[in-house]
């Protein structure tokens, strides 16, 4: 490895400490804490090098591995040519051509089809994007109410965590966005009771919540969803942020669903892990309904950077990599990962049980009583009343060169979104390694 490889060294010198002066200290200590691999220097075939080694990375934002050479050479390319990333006019080729690219991908399984979309709005983060459909919801509808479901993640702006789950990404914000509640998981009754007065803008839910524990709703509840929306005039935004972009072995993870939703939010890794880009896809109908009246209103929601060249160039490139042969071969790797996972962790006490879809799986463990297990044992008493376990046993998984985390609203799931290139060997690895890990905390308790 070359010095030019690694973190600029002008930057490296002080960079690290920077961090922890000038942008979030608790971060940094908890990292630490964590042991997490925290001093990643390189890019090696997609994983991060740090110290210890290589890192497989499972957060799931580097779909392709980080700086996916494909990606990284478009955005070379196009940062290489004179064209202009930023137009004032705001009619932007490079927008164009990812939104209609978007738009014929996500209906290209039903041949014939029309597209199911046929419009979109560019942000720069997942948050963004479902700050644009609540509003989309709203102008749209002219109708006051937003509804969730309890356990979602859908963000940190001041509209998108109205609608999370009552805790540390919700609590300190209030008051609230008025009008937005957030419904009992899969209950349906309770969705039939609250939307029946006609009066809800939207409803918004992730197709598997991922942070409230990689859970999907109940048998029948999506298809009450498309229903009842349908005949109360309800926008059904679907937040695929998590679950888009081939995830669960689908281009979208609503594309099988009773009716295509109104909306659908993707982020991630729509810029291929390099660039920051998410979108609001819709209908050209339901656009026009919002803010097609006149000049002033079409620009009514707008963000200064929606859709800029570079992070569309990006786009296109991921796109591009997203294959149906790519999303297939997540479909089949995603089965046989969780099926092995299944069958290998079996044996332990700790382990509850494996879910997920594609290659969006979580690993239940059992919370443990055991005293030294507990969060007031390592003297965080502030987080006494949480489960300690999925913690513990990421902690285990950094040392063994695996960058895994606990669900942010269920820290008893771990969530693993493997890279969608990923090597076999690699996850029959983590497997073993995690059986391992599991075998050394259930001795300990
Ligand atoms: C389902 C879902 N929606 C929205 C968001 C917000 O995305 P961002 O962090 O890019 O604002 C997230 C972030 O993890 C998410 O998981």
């Amino acid at each position: 490895m070359t010095v030019d490889d690694r973190v600029d060294p002008r930057i490296a010198r002080d960079g690290w400490a920077a961090y922890r002066a000038f942008v979030n200290p608790m971060v940094a200590l908890r990292a630490e804490l964590l042991g997490e691999p925290v001093r990643v220097h390189t890019v090696d075939e997609g994983r991060l090098v740090e110290e210890r080694g290589l890192v497989e990375d499972f957060h799931g934002t580097q779909t392709f591995g980080h700086r996916n050479p494909v990606v990284t050479a478009a955005v070379m390319e196009f940062l290489a040519s004179s064209s202009p990333n930023w137009y004032p006019a705001r009619v932007n080729p490079y927008a164009g051509a990812l939104a209609k690219a978007l738009c014929e991908r996500s209906t290209r399984t039903a041949s014939g089809d029309r597209p199911a979309y046929d419009n979109v709005f560019f942000a720069n983060s997942g948050s963004g994007a479902v700050e644009a459909a609540l509003k989309l919801g709203r102008a749209a509808t002219k109708r006051p109410r937003v509804l969730s479901i309890d356990g979602a993640y859908h963000g940190t702006t001041m509209g998108s965590c109205a609608l999370m789950k009552p805790g540390m990404f919700r609590d300190p914000f209030g008051p609230h966005l008025p009008g937005c509640a957030a419904l009992p998981f899969g209950d349906v009754d309770a969705l039939a009771t609250a939307i029946r007065a006609n009066d809800v803008a939207a409803l918004i839910l992730e197709p598997i919540q991922l942070e409230g524990g990689v859970r999907a709703h109940p048998p029948g509840y999506i298809d009450a969803a498309c229903e009842l929306t349908a005949a109360h005039g309800t926008l059904l935004v679907a937040d695929e942020v998590q679950t888009g972009l081939g995830r669960t072995g689908r281009f979208l993870a609503s594309e099988g669903w009773a009716r295509r939703p109104d909306c659908v939010v993707l982020g991630k890794h729509l810029g291929g892990g390099l660039v920051p880009i998410s979108a609001m896809m819709t209908r050209a109908e339901l656009f026009e309904r919002a803010y097609g009246g006149h000049y002033a209103s079409a620009e009514a929601h707008n963000t200064t950077f929606s859709g800029h060249a570079l992070a569309c160039v990006a786009g296109l490139a991921t796109l591009g990599l997203l294959t149906d042969e790519v999303i297939t071969r997540v479909a089949r790797l995603g089965a046989a990962f969780r099926a092995q996972l299944a069958t290998t962790l079996a044996r332990h006490p700790l382990f509850e049980d494996v879910r997920g879809d594609g290659l969006l799986v979580g690993i239940g463990l059992k919370p443990s009583d055991h005293p030294w297990l507990s969060f007031e044992h390592f003297g965080v008493e502030g987080l006494a009343d949480q489960p300690s376990i999925g913690v513990i046993v990421c902690h285990r998984l950094y040392k063994r060169g695996f960058y895994a985390f606990a669900c942010g609203h269920d820290w008893r799931i771990l969530r693993i979104l493997p890279r969608y290139n990923i090597a076999e060997a690699t996850l029959d690895r983590f497997v073993a390694t995690i059986d391992e890990e599991l075998g050394v905390v259930s001795e300990l308790v």
